[in-house]
């Protein structure tokens, strides 16, 4: 049933939008295009980022200092050409979310407004599989506060976080876990930890690396206190790209919250006035400090574009249904799957534990004997994602065809 030409049949059924994007070769072997499978670590550059970003150039080239105003996206208000499409990516209104800075960055900046430990409620609840960035970060904020790191940040197995909420949560400050676990591929149940958190009056926080542009979102709703995430992964903004903010509509324009300031947490209108005391929005653009990078915007509002035109409910459909065949495919293998088998506790990743061998040395076969881009990570994990606006049936196939090859070497 599984056959190559079964594959290509699916492909030409249920198409992406594969001729959007940039697919790198394969460098060797029988096709020529890469079975790009990383875009939950790095997401292939759409081919319409190149002239948005030197439209952005020239700009700059005719007009200098007055582009500011006068460019056709001028500089002065161009974080807010993102803000629409990434509060729809992520189910936000726009006063709720800006783009701005580096994932840890933001998630720094946000602790700085709701990260508050008081009393005995000290404790920040992260994930036991945390990605190591959020973790130093935590502990440096618990360091930043006099506290000791050790005792305040607490792992918990993702599967504990409601229970040790119930019993221990008069003492948790913060939680902040991970939305899509970057090592397990797992679905968090967002909506239900963060009501768990407030009614053991946490504040809650969500980082959504691995979540914006791979799962639905509705943050609005499902009302978390803040969330960040980054654009480099499935929002295929490029290395490093800027990230995205939400701050629930609850805290905007709240005296009482802290936030650190430069002149873009002023209000706009004002900011030329030059003033020494600010005048910051009611909106998640307080939470901006420095004037933003403006061709590290552009690739970011290039992608929005694309998500909003295809829009997370289809992309999300088609993602299932990939993920669901490559999950079908490797079931034939002699591996075991770490990510959830329900889809609505996963994203497009699956996670995969080879059980011999070094994940490193066998992503490295697929990549050079196979033309097959997945990535390893420790201790063991193979991570594979069908991302649904470029990849293809046939790139699973590729991936489940490759690894039958080196395991039954391996073995
Ligand atoms: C879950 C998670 N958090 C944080 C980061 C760090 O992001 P940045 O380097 O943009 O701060 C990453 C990077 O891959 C990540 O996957």
């Amino acid at each position: 049933m599984f056959t190559e030409a079964d594959a290509l049949e699916r492909d030409t059924a249920d198409p992406g939008h594969r001729d959007l994007f940039h697919v790198p070769p394969a460098d060797g072997g029988r096709y020529a295009e890469a079975a790009y499978l990383a875009g939950n670590s790095l997401g292939l550059q759409p081919k319409a980022t190149r002239g948005d970003l030197l439209d952005d150039l020239d700009s700059w080239a005719r007009l200098g200092v007055e582009g500011h105003l006068d460019a056709a996206r001028p500089w002065l208000p161009y974080h807010g050409f993102l803000t629409d499409t990434a509060a729809r990516l992520v189910g936000a209104l726009p006063e709720e979310t800006v783009v701005m800075n580096s994932l840890t960055v933001n998630l720094h900046l946000l602790m700085v407004s709701f990260y508050r430990p008081a009393g005995t409620r000290t404790k920040i609840v992260i994930e036991d599989t945390a990605f190591p960035s959020d973790s130093y970060a935590v502990r440096s904020q618990a360091r930043f506060h006099g506290l000791d790191p050790d005792e305040t940040v607490v792992r918990l197995d993702p599967a504990d976080v409601l229970g040790y909420l119930a019993r221990e949560g008069h003492e948790v400050a913060l939680v902040l876990l991970g939305g899509v676990n970057y090592l397990t591929g797992e679905l968090m149940d967002i909506p239900a930890i963060t009501r768990a958190g407030h009614e053991a009056g946490a504040l809650v926080g969500w980082d959504l690396a691995h979540a914006a542009g791979n799962v639905p979102l509705e943050l609005h709703a499902w009302g978390p206190d803040f969330a960040a995430w980054c654009s480099y992964k499935y929002l295929n903004a490029g290395p490093g790209a800027l990230g995205g903010v939400f701050v629930h509509e609850r805290h905007l324009g709240d005296p009482a919250v802290q936030r650190f300031e430069g002149w873009w947490s002023t209000e706009p209108a004002t900011r030329f006035e030059m003033t020494p005391v600010s005048r910051p929005p009611a909106t998640a653009d307080a939470w901006q400090i420095s004037n933003p990078p403006i061709y590290a915007m552009g690739p970011v509002r290039t992608s929005l574009e694309i998500f909003d035109r295809y829009g997370m409910t289809d992309l999300r459909a088609r993602s299932e249904r990939l993920t669901g065949y490559l999950e079908s495919l490797l079931d034939e293998l002699p591996l075991t799957l770490v990510t959830p088998r329900d889809p609505d506790r996963r994203g497009s990743q699956l996670s995969l534990r080879i059980g011999t061998g070094s994940a490193h040395e066998l992503a490295k076969r697929l990549r050079f004997e196979f033309g097959v881009i997945t990535d390893a990570r420790e201790p063991d994990i193979v991570r594979a994602a069908p991302v649904p606006l470029y990849c293809t049936y046939h790139d699973c196939w590729r991936l489940a065809d490759a690894l039958a090859h080196v395991i039954e070497e391996v073995r």
